[in-house]
C-alpha cells in the first residue's frame, strides 16, 4: 500500500515529536503493509521551511536503512490556501505530492465559500491537480454537499483519512466518510497520521471496513492504484457524481488532463 498522507517526519509540525516516534511510526507503517510513505508535513510559507524538511526526509531515511526497515519515503506537503501558495509551488517553496503536480490541500480553513472555490480552481487551471485531505472532517460537508460536489465535479479528488472510518474523529465524519465512500466520490484514503497512538500510520484496520463499503477492488483503488496514479503523475479515474455505483471507476483518458 501507499500512504498520500503522513505525518511522520519530527520537528517540523505537529506529527512525530523526535525520531524514536518517527522510527517507530515507520516501523508500524511497514508492518502494516505500506511500502511507500509520501511525508507530507503542513505548509506554512515560512522562509528555509522546505530545505529543513528535505534534510529531515534524508536523515529519516537514513535511519531507517540503519534500522533496517524498508519503508519508501517521498515528499510533499499538505498546504494551505494562501494569496502564496501558487508562486510557492512554482518556485519550490511549497511541494506538490512526490514530484507530481497533485497538491494536498488542508480543508480545515475551507469554509469560505466563493473565494475559497475561485482559488482552487485558479489552481487548477494553471495545471495543479487538487486533493482535498479529509472533506468528511469538514462539518458543514457532512450533510450538505452542494459546495463538495461542484468541488468534485470541478476536478477535486477527496482523500479521506484512514481514522475517521474507525470513529476516530467522532460520529460525524465517521458517518459522512461512508457516505461519501459509497457515493462513488472518494479517490484516496490516507492515515494522515501524527503519532504511534490516537493517530497511527494504519491503513489495514479501516481498509476492512472500506471493503465491506465498496468491495475489495474499490479499496484497493483507494490504497494502491489511485496512488500509484500520483506517483507517476497521471490522472485519476474520473468521478461521476450521476453515475449508477457499478459504473463508477471507470476512467476517461482525456480527463483531468
Ligand atoms: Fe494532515
Amino acid at each position: 500500500m501507499i500512504d498520500v498522507h503522513c505525518h511522520m517526519l519530527p520537528f517540523v509540525d505537529d506529527g512525530a515529536r523526535d525520531w524514536e516516534t518517527s522510527l517507530t511510526m515507520a516501523r508500524m507503517a511497514y508492518e502494516d503493509g505500506i511500502r511507500t510513505t509520501i511525508l507530507t508535513p503542513h505548509w506554512t510559507g515560512q522562509p528555509g521551511e522546505i530545505d529543513s524538511v528535505k534534510a529531515r526526509r534524508t536523515e529519516l531515511a537514513e535511519r531507517l536503512r540503519d534500522a533496517g526497515i524498508g519503508l519508501n519515503l517521498l515528499l510533499g506537503n499538505e498546504v494551505i490556501l494562501t494569496p502564496q501558495l501558487e508562486e510557492a509551488l512554482q518556485n519550490g517553496g511549497a511541494l506538490h505530492l512526490a514530484d507530481s503536480k497533485f497538491v494536498l490541500l488542508e480543508t480545515a480553513q475551507l469554509e469560505h465559500g466563493a473565494f475559497n472555490r475561485k482559488a482552487i480552481f485558479r489552481l487548477q487551471t494553471h495545471g495543479h491537480r487538487v486533493i482535498l485531505a479529509h472533506p468528511e472532517r469538514v462539518p458543514s460537508w457532512e450533510k450538505e454537499h452542494t459546495e463538495l460536489k461542484e468541488l468534485i465535479q470541478a476536478g477535486c479528488a477527496l482523500q479521506v483519512n484512514a481514522q475517521s472510518l474507525l470513529g476516530g474523529f467522532g460520529k460525524g465524519p465517521k458517518l459522512a466518510a461512508e457516505r461519501f465512500l459509497k457515493a462513488g466520490w472518494v479517490s484516496l484514503m490516507g492515515t494522515d497520521a501524527h503519532s504511534t497512538g490516537s493517530r497511527p500510520p494504519i491503513l489495514s484496520a479501516a481498509l476492512a471496513r472500506v471493503e465491506k463499503l465498496i468491495g475489495e477492488a474499490g479499496a484497493r483503488r483507494l490504497v494502491l492504484d489511485n496512488p500509484q496514479r500520483i506517483l507517476e503523475n497521471r490522472p485519476l479515474p474520473w468521478v461521476d457524481l450521476d453515475a449508477e455505483p457499478a459504473k463508477r471507476g471507470f476512467s476517461f483518458p482525456w480527463s483531468r488532463g
